[in-house]
């Protein structure tokens, strides 16, 4: 964006003001579909938690994007943008139950990241669809705030207790379809993000009905001219890589 435009808006609307350039958002669009074209089937979300602004979800919704969100307003953001309900998945960490009750009343996806809140779920809606998230133990992130797969965080079920979820899952309490993991924010060194994949893809195979796997953020963007950011091509490789192993182990097309 030029410096003239820049001033113009501010001259406009006064300052602060915040720009933003729907090209960029565009191109960028384009440049992570363009990496994970070769995979069968996947969706690209957009986590509201970085930007609410209506007017620009709805124009990221126009892009054919889904959206991730942590709390119900975001939901309810998503929903009045006209994000498909069901591609829209909702992660809670912590909320009360009652919040859980009203995302699954409003019908979007729900992503779970406790045992507790899995067992709630089961006595209200018992074997219905639900997604899991995972804590991979992974320590990877641009810096320790943004690292939040590791064994301390307090984010998703820890490995433990995968097999808990298994017997649910057997017993027809709950359905697992989806399983998620997010390691970690602005990940630049690619073997994080294949621990990442690898893990998730092998606990995919203890499931019989797994849909679809959300590999959370991570992706770096340069936040300034000579930054580093990540290699979306060998990230993408080593999905598609874990994904065929996937496909080749179970016998599932997508
Ligand atoms: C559940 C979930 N999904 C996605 C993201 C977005 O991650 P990123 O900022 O790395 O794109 C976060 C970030 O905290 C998250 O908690």
């Amino acid at each position: 964006m030029k410096i003239k435009e820049l001033e113009n808006a501010a001259s406009n609307f006064g300052t602060p003001i915040y720009v933003y350039d729907l090209s960029i958002i565009e191109s960028q669009n384009r440049k992570l579909q363009n990496a994970f074209k070769n995979l069968d089937n996947y969706k690209i979300h957009f986590a509201a938690k970085s930007l609410s602004n209506i007017s620009i979800l709805k124009f990221i919704n126009n892009l054919g994007i889904g959206l991730d969100a942590v709390s119900i307003e975001e939901v309810k953001i998503g929903i009045k943008c006209g994000f498909n309900k069901d591609e829209i998945l909702y992660t809670p960490n912590g909320v009360s139950f009652s919040e859980i009750k009203e995302a699954k009343s409003l019908g979007v996806k729900i992503n779970l990241d406790s045992l507790e809140s899995i067992k709630d779920f089961s006595e209200h809606y018992p074997n219905h669809s639900i997604s899991v998230r995972i804590n991979p133990g992974i320590y990877a992130g641009g810096n320790e705030k943004i690292s939040v797969g590791h064994s301390n965080s307090k984010f998703g079920i820890p490995e433990e207790f995968i097999k808990d979820l298994i017997k649910m899952d057997k017993g027809n309490k709950i359905k697992v379809t989806g399983l998620h993991i997010h390691t970690g924010s602005d990940i630049t060194k690619n073997n994080q993000f294949e621990k990442g994949i690898k893990k998730i893809f092998s606990i995919a195979t203890k499931f019989k009905n797994i849909e679809s796997i959300d590999l959370g953020g991570g992706i770096k963007i340069p936040y300034f001219l000579g930054d580093t950011e990540t290699n979306l091509n060998d990230y993408a490789s080593a999905v598609e890589h874990e994904h065929k192993k996937f496909k080749n182990n179970t016998g599932k097309e997508s």
